[in-house]
């Protein structure tokens, strides 16, 4: 499948890990519809890891679902998503078994790859725990992207192997449509400042055809759920999602969307974040202004129809005046020509500069804006 933007939607694994069950799968997608988190842009509905049982059916071979959790098997799971308008998704493994101790695909990948099929998915994430020592990994998403390509349903492969061997040189050429470039993410800043920062070398290595895919967001998940850590405040979410839609990162939901709350719902659906990270030419952001080692940083985004998104992230301890000189961007001094900004949280318009831009930032916070350039 070829994804010409980030795919978007939610994933289990953050908040819920083991605890999952057709339940809860059934009343998340009634709650994407709902709280208009579909009509948002996120359709993909995944499930992560722990859906089957600990062993493959010793008669067929199969991968079996868990029928505790699961009792109507997954097919009857996904003709229900799939009945909202949703696309679903599931999880399996390069390895011999999954990093929770399922059953992986090693070995397996055409008949789990037909399994997938016949329950009706339109997303694989498939990810790296127990590979055989001496199997090639690049080979290993090359089979399981074959074995999709052969199934006879469209399905987005979305790979994990936490950015090794040099993962995003050679994953765009397997077919898989987004590539986890990170170890997993938990519920606090220090986390997703350290992922993001990670990738400062690696923003070009994701287009249109393959995304780099920084980690489901952990975004609202208020320090409850399987990645707890210390918890965020409303100005670090606000940070997370915006550097996640600055990068043209994958928006997958980890929060509990069936209890999401009113600020991180406005957060998550703002039209202008979401714009950027959907923006149809799929640039990555260029670094305009460095600053205390990357983590004071002006990230500039080339957008469709002449328009820019600029990002002051301050991810330091204290409080920052941030600069950005136009002349940095490609916009001298003497050309005559300046930006005209809006204000990418509130919408408000922000003024028509020329010369250089300068905001107050607090410590952990951003401030974003998209811009025209305009005659000053
Ligand atoms: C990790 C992966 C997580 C989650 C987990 C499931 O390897 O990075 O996102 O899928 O496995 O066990």
């Amino acid at each position: 499948m070829f994804v010409n933007k980030p795919p978007m939607g939610f994933n289990t694994w953050n908040t819920f890990a083991e605890n999952i069950s057709d339940e809860m799968i059934r009343e998340t997608a009634d709650a994407m519809v709902e709280k208009g988190l579909l009509a948002a842009g996120y359709n993909y509905l995944v499930i992560d890891d722990c859906w089957s049982k600990r062993q493959r059916d010793p008669e067929t071979d199969k991968i079996v679902p868990d029928e505790k959790k699961f009792p109507n098997g997954m097919k009857a799971v996904s003709d229900y998503v799939h009945s909202k308008g949703l696309k679903f998704g599931m999880y399996s493994c390069a390895g011999v078994r999954t990093c929770a101790d399922y059953p992986g695909s090693f070995a397996h990948e055409y008949l789990d790859a037909a399994t997938f099929a016949e329950y009706g998915c339109d997303f694989l994430k498939y990810d790296y725990c127990y590979k055989p020592k001496d199997a090639d990994g690049a080979l290993l998403y090359r089979k399981i992207s074959m074995a999709l390509r052969s199934c006879g349903r469209d399905i987005l492969l979305s790979a994990c192997n936490w950015g090794c061997d040099d993962v995003h040189k050679w994953i765009r050429s397997t077919g898989a449509g987004m590539y986890r470039s990170t170890g997993d993410i938990s519920d606090s800043f220090v986390s997703f400042r350290d992922i993001f920062v990670s990738q400062l070398d690696n923003f070009v290595y994701s287009a249109p055809g393959c995304f780099n895919d920084i980690d489901m967001l952990t975004v609202g998940m208020r320090n409850r759920g399987n990645v707890a850590a210390s918890g965020c405040t409303d100005e670090e979410y606000r940070t997370e999602f915006a550097l996640w839609c600055m990068f043209s990162a994958p928006l997958m939901l980890g929060c509990d969307v069936r209890n999401i709350d009113d600020v991180t719902l406005k957060l998550v659906t703002n039209p202008r974040l979401i714009a950027v990270n959907q923006d149809e030419e799929g640039r990555p952001p260029f670094v305009a202004v460095y600053g205390h080692d990357n983590l004071a940083n002006v990230y500039v985004k080339v957008l469709s129809n002449n328009r820019l998104a600029i990002l002051f992230a301050n991810l330091t301890d204290g409080d920052r005046e941030m600069w950005l000189p136009l002349d940095s961007i490609g916009i001298p001094v003497n050309v005559g020509k300046g930006l005209r900004l809006t204000d990418v949280y509130t919408g408000e318009d922000a003024g028509a500069h020329k010369e250089y831009l300068m905001y107050h930032v607090p410590a952990h916070d951003t401030r974003m804006f998209t811009a025209e350039i305009a005659d000053v």
